[in-house]
C-alpha cells in the first residue's frame, strides 16, 4: 500500500489506537514527533520575535521612513505597509539605531526639528559594499531625518518595544544616562522632558532596554574583554530610573567566543559589580561561511544568495545549526558568574550574510536575496530558541528591510515580504506559551561536503503551548523526501481538531520580488487526527506549522 493511500485508511488504524495498540501505521511513518505536555523547559519570551533596524543602507531610508510629505502610504513618515504587516506578525520588540552605526550616533543629533538637523557621515560610508553608491545619499551621509522621536513611534505603531542601542566607543557616559532621560523623564520634570514634549511627547517613553554598546570587540570600540568592562562600570553604575525597570544588554561575543564572556565577567567579579539592570547578555552569530571549511577569511568564504546548488543548500543549515552550540556554551559559562540566572541571552543579530550582488537597489548596502533556504534557516533559528526558552530572553533577526536576512523588500513604491516574514508569520503563536519537552526521530538527510558524506538530522523543530492550543513546529531540510509524520501528545489531553500550514516550493532558490511578490507563499496542509496523535506529510524543503486545539 503506498504511503497516501495508507493515509486514507488510517481511521481503522486510529480505532485500534485508541484501544492503546500501536497503529499499524504508525511503524510506516518516516518521522515521529513526541510532545510532552507536563514538560514545560519555560516560558518562550515573546521578545525572542524580535527585529533589528540600524541606520544602514536601505533599512530606515527607503525601507521604514519614507517622509511625511511622501506620496507613498505613511503614517507620520513611516512606511503603511511595514506597519500593518509587523502588526500581523505581533512584533515584539525592535532594536535600533545599530549595530556598528550605533558607536558613532550621537542621539541629539536625531531630536528636534528635521531642518535644524545636522547632517553626518554615516558608520557604514567607507565600507567596501558603498562604493557603488559613488559618494551619494543617505547611506553616506546621515541627514538624521529619522532619529530618536520617530523610531518610538514606529515602535507604538507595531506595538513593539524600544530596544536602544547606546554609543559606548565614541560619547561619554554622561551621554547616555542624558538620552535615558530625554526618552524616560517624567512630563515636565527636566530640561530634555520639556525637549521631548517641544518635539511631540510630554510623556516620557519609558523604555526599557538598553544596549551597552555593540560589539564592542570589534566595530564598537576594539575592546579587551577587561577594558569592555571597565567602560560597562562607568556606563552602568549611575543611569536614572524614573521608575522604569531598566534592562542592561551588555556586549557579548561574537558567535561563541568563550574568552570574551569569561573576561568580561571576571572583570567585574573582580571589582564586586554585578548591577541588578544587568539582564541581558548579546550574542551575534551569522551564517556566512560556506566554503565548505576551506576558508575562515571574511569576505573569501561567502557565496551567493541565490547561485547555489544542492550542497550550499544543505551547508547553509549545517552552519546555522552551530547556534544551538553557543546558545548551550554560553549559558553554562554565564550560569559560573550569574548562578541565579538573572541574565539572559539575546541573540540580537543572526540570520544569513551572503556576497554582495543580489541587492534590489544599489543603496541597500548589505541588502541580498531572500529564498526558501533562507526561510528555513530562519525557522531552524526559531526553533533552537524556543527550545532554550530558559535561556534566551530575547533576539532579533537581521535585519528587517532591505539588508541580509529581511523580512521585507522595498524600494519607493513597491514592498513585498520575503519567506522569513512567512516564518514569522507562521511562528508567532509560540509567543509567550510553554516551550514543551519535545523528541523528534527522522532518518537523517546526507549530502556531499569535498567528496565527503556530511549529515544533517532529518527533521527539527519545536513545540508550545498557549491555552489548550498547541503549536508544533518544523522544518524538513530534506530536498528530495516528503515525511510522513506521526505527532504523538504524551500526557492526559484530548485532541479537538488540528491543522497544519506549510512553505514550500519545488525550487529551493524560490524567492519574491517586485516582479513575482507571491513566489513562495503559505499553503493549508492536510493532516489527520487519530486518537492522541497527529498525521501529517511535511513535503520536501519546508517549514511546517501544526496547531492542535485540545479538548
Ligand atoms: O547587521 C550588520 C552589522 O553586523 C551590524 O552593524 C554589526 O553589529 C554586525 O557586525
Amino acid at each position: 500500500m503506498d504511503r497516501r493511500r495508507f493515509l486514507q485508511a488510517s481511521s481503522l488504524a486510529g480505532a485500534a489506537f485508541a484501544f492503546g495498540a500501536r497503529p499499524a501505521w504508525s511503524a510506516t511513518a518516516d518521522a515521529h514527533v513526541d510532545i510532552m505536555l507536563d514538560e514545560s523547559v519555560g516560558t518562550i519570551a515573546p521578545e525572542i520575535y524580535g527585529q533589528f533596524t540600524e541606520q544602514l543602507g536601505g533599512v530606515i531610508y527607503d525601507g521604514v521612513w519614507v517622509g511625511e510629505g511622501s506620496s507613498i502610504p505613511n503614517v507620520h513618515g513611516i512606511r503603511k505597509q511595514l506597519v500593518d504587516r509587523l502588526k500581523q506578525i505581533h512584533v515584539p520588540v525592535i532594536r535600533w539605531p545599530g549595530g556598528c552605526f550605533a558607536d558613532s550616533y550621537d542621539w541629539r543629533d536625531g531630536v528636534g526639528p528635521r531642518k535644524a538637523r545636522p547632517t553626518r557621515t554615516n558608520f557604514w560610508a567607507d565600507d567596501p559594499d558603498a562604493a557603488r553608491l559613488h559618494g551619494k545619499g543617505v547611506q553616506l551621509y546621515e541627514d538624521n531625518a529619522f532619529g530618536t522621536d520617530e523610531f518610538i513611534r514606529f515602535c507604538h505603531l507595531t506595538g513593539a518595544q524600544p530596544y536602544m542601542a547606546s554609543n559606548l566607543r565614541s560619547l561619554p557616559a554622561l551621554d547616555f544616562s542624558r538620552w535615558v532621560e530625554y526618552c524616560n523623564s517624567p512630563a515636565g520634570s527636566t530640561t530634555l522632558a520639556n525637549r521631548r514634549a517641544a518635539n511631540g511627547s510630554a510623556e516620557p517613553y519609558n523604555i526599557k532596554y538598553w544596549g551597552v554598546g555593540n560589539e564592542s570587540w570589534g566595530c564598537g570600540g576594539n575592546f579587551e574583554p577587561g577594558e569592555y568592562a571597565e567602560e560597562f562600570r562607568r556606563f552602568t553604575t549611575w543611569v536614572p530610573h524614573y521608575g522604569v525597570p531598566l534592562s542592561f544588554i551588555g556586549s557579548g561575543p561574537n558567535d561563541n567566543n568563550l574568552e570574551w564572556t569569561n573576561g568580561f565577567f571576571e572583570a567585574l567579579r573582580k571589582k564586586n559589580y554585578m548591577p541588578s539592570e544587568l539582564r541581558g547578555w548579546s550574542v551575534h552569530y551569522y551564517t556566512w561561511n560556506l566554503s565548505l571549511g576551506q576558508t575562515t577569511d571574511w569576505v573569501a568564504g561567502k557565496r551567493d544568495a541565490l547561485d547555489f546548488d544542492e550542497t550550499g543548500w544543505y551547508e547553509l543549515f549545517l552552519q546555522g545549526l552551530y547556534m544551538e552550540e553557543i546558545v548551550q556554551a554560553q549559558w553554562g559559562l554565564l550560569g559560573e558568574f550569574d548562578p541565579r540566572r538573572n541574565i539572559k541571552l539575546v541573540v540580537d543579530e543572526y540570520g544569513a550574510w551572503y556576497k554582495p550582488g543580489t541587492q534590489l537597489d544599489p543603496s541597500h548596502l548589505l541588502g541580498q536575496q531572500v529564498t526558501l533556504r533562507d526561510a528555513l534557516l530562519t525557522a531552524m533559528t526559531l526553533d533552537i530558541f524556543n527550545r532554550h526558552a530558559e535561556k534566551v530572553g530575547m533576539a532579533a533577526c537581521a535585519q528587517l528591510v532591505n539588508c541580509l536576512n529581511a523580512l521585507f523588500m522595498s524600494h519607493e513604491d513597491k514592498f513585498i515580504t520575503t519567506p522569513v516574514f512567512h516564518v514569522f508569520d507562521m511562528y508567532a503563536a509560540h509567543q509567550g506559551g510553554q516551550s514543551l519537552r519535545t523528541s523528534f526521530s527522522s532518518p537523517q538527510v546526507h549530502y556531499q561536503r569535498n567528496g565527503k558524506t556530511a549529515s544533517l538530522a532529518g527533521l527539527l523543530g519545536s513545540a508550545s503551548m498557549n491555552g489548550k492550543t498547541v503549536t508544533l513546529t518544523a522544518t524538513n531540510p530534506d530536498l528530495k523526501a516528503p515525511k510522513v509524520t506521526e505527532i504523538a501528545l504524551r500526557g492526559s489531553a484530548r485532541i479537538a481538531s488540528s491543522e497544519a500550514s506549510v512553505l514550500t516550493n519545488p525550487d529551493m532558490h524560490a524567492h519574491n520580488s517586485f516582479e513575482n511578490p507571491e513566489g513562495v507563499q503559505v499553503k493549508k496542509q492536510s493532516v489527520q487526527v487519530q486518537g492522541d496523535r497527529v498525521i501529517v506529510t511535511l513535503p520536501p524543503a519546508s517549514v511546517s506549522s501544526i496547531t492542535i486545539q485540545l479538548a
